[in-house]
């Protein structure tokens, strides 16, 4: 179904069928504006910038592009084709039709999915809220502001579900959705990952590599699902993210490439001579990496978790690509884990597959992080400069499942809590890293130039050269 612009919130779902609904999503809208003003983007309000805008759902051309002001954004409600005779894919009701209402024995489980992943959505604004002040480029700047309305229409897309199928629970959820705020004392994000401030770019691209892939899994998990309408909004979903991980992919890349260029400039790979010459050396690189890996990790849950197996057993939230599997019910299937043995080594439980469901989809992440690794590594090999980079072990740093507090070294050898603190400088931004990469944070706002700790992209947005204004500051 096309999408109807001519209504107040924009939909493919038939809204105006339904007007108690439309009211109360009508009711919404404000707020959600309210909030975008007060915690979105800080000040570009009147500027034009150059963005895409949903305007189909099907593969070919449903983005359009052109400038709008951010807060004419038209955020809307935009599900992917229905799949028709859709079955579900995994667990006990494995090959039953899909649902079109939320079970009441369910609802709960779903209600907390929903919102869970749903207050990812505008906590990702809020850690973003100040970037724009420092941005390397136009091109980055541009970059930013389409994250951040994608990640606001991520937002409609959850407060969707929490008011169409949750009643006045929903509506409350809702509420709450835009009560919370990153980093709040009293009432922070739900998850550790989205109250870690993003106030600097380098940090920016790391988040959108790292934890948006975070947020890619999820969304692959949730597009399984046996409630067709969640599955249906999450593979929508699924098209905008991609961007994003592009954004993070692409801007690590440019940094490395800068940084190579100013090794060979200077004939050097010591950090300082390379900081001294404005750009990132490879090692405070590493240490950023390491930092939003890790957090991203915990993201995914405990390793053994009871919980993730009701879920799927239930048919709420399969596997990422789960027709990848041969077996979806996974009744009497094992996995294997590594878990700390309690005396500082290693030993492997077997535990039943359906309780290891968060550990597969974080496996299945990790391999996904690890192709962008290789590219880096790549230009980097390229270079002749005789350093790679690495994703630290699944053990490191955890706070959340098996090895949550467990000292590891970063290739996850368990190590004595000395030697765990007395690494940490080598292998976590220090105080002095973050105060650098903060130095470098000088805005460049003329098209087409970019700040001297970063490479231009090799392309511009839609076709369009590097120097265009995407972002008109008149
Ligand atoms: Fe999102
Ligand atoms: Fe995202």
């Amino acid at each position: 179904m096309s999408i109807n612009y001519s209504e107040r919130i924009p939909n493919n779902v038939n809204l105006a069928n339904d007007r108690t609904l439309q009211r109360a999503l009508e009711h919404w809208q404000p707020r959600f504006l309210e909030w975008w003003r007060e915690l979105g983007p800080h000040d570009f309000e009147a500027n034009d910038v150059y963005l895409r805008t949903a305007v189909g759902v099907d593969a070919q051309g449903w983005a359009s592009y052109g400038y709008v002001k951010m807060p004419d954004y038209r955020w809307g409600i935009f599900l992917a084709d229905a799949i028709p005779d859709r079955k579900i894919g995994f667990g006990d009701a494995f090959g039953q039709p899909v649902w079109q209402q939320v079970p009441g024995e369910f609802r709960s489980q779903f209600r907390r999915l929903i919102v869970t992943q749903g207050d990812t959505e505008p906590a990702s604004v809020e850690q973003q809220h100040l970037l724009g002040h420092t941005c390397p480029s136009l091109y980055d700047l541009r970059n930013l502001f389409q994250v951040n309305v994608e990640e606001g229409r991520h937002l409609w897309a959850m407060v969707y579900l929490l008011h169409a199928y949750f009643g006045r629970d929903g509506r409350e959820e809702a509420e709450e959705l835009l009560a919370r705020h990153s980093g709040d004392a009293d009432k922070p994000r739900i998850l550790g990952t989205f109250n870690e401030p993003i106030s600097d770019w380098l940090s920016f691209y790391m988040f959108t590599y790292f934890t948006d892939r975070d947020g890619k899994f999820q969304l692959k998990s949730l597009a399984e699902s046996s409630f067709d309408p969640l599955a249906r909004t999450c593979r929508f979903m699924l098209t905008e993210e991609a961007h994003h991980m592009f954004v993070g992919e692409t801007g690590i890349a440019r940094v490395i490439r800068r940084t190579l260029e100013v090794m060979k400039e200077l004939g050097t790979d010591n950090p300082e001579a390379i900081r001294r010459h404005g750009a990132v050396d490879l090692p405070t690189l590493q240490r950023y990496l390491n930092f939003w890996f890790t957090s991203s990790l915990d993201l995914f849950g405990s390793e053994v978790s009871s919980n993730a197996a009701t879920t799927f057993a239930n048919g709420i939230k399969g596997r990422p690509d789960e027709s990848q599997y041969e077996d979806h019910v996974c009744a009497d299937a094992t996995f294997a884990l590594d878990v700390p043995d309690g005396k500082g080594g290693v030993a492997t439980d077997t535990v039943p597959m359906r309780n290891a469901m968060n550990e597969i989809a974080r496996s299945a992440y990790v391999r996904d992080c690890e192709i962008g690794v290789k590219r880096w590594n790549m230009a980097i090999k390229r270079a002749g400069v005789d350093f790679q980079l690495a994703l630290p072990s699944t053990r490191f740093r955890r706070s959340i499942g098996a090895w949550a507090g467990v000292p590891t070294d970063p290739g996850g050898t368990p190590i004595s809590r000395e030697a765990y603190e007395r690494q940490l400088p080598a292998s976590l931004p220090s105080e002095s890293d973050r105060a650098f990469v903060r130095s470098l944070m000088q805005p460049v706002r003329e098209p087409g130039k970019m700040a001297g700790w970063i490479a231009p992209p090799d392309r511009g947005i839609n076709n369009l050269p590097v120097e265009y204004e995407y972002v008109r500051l008149g």
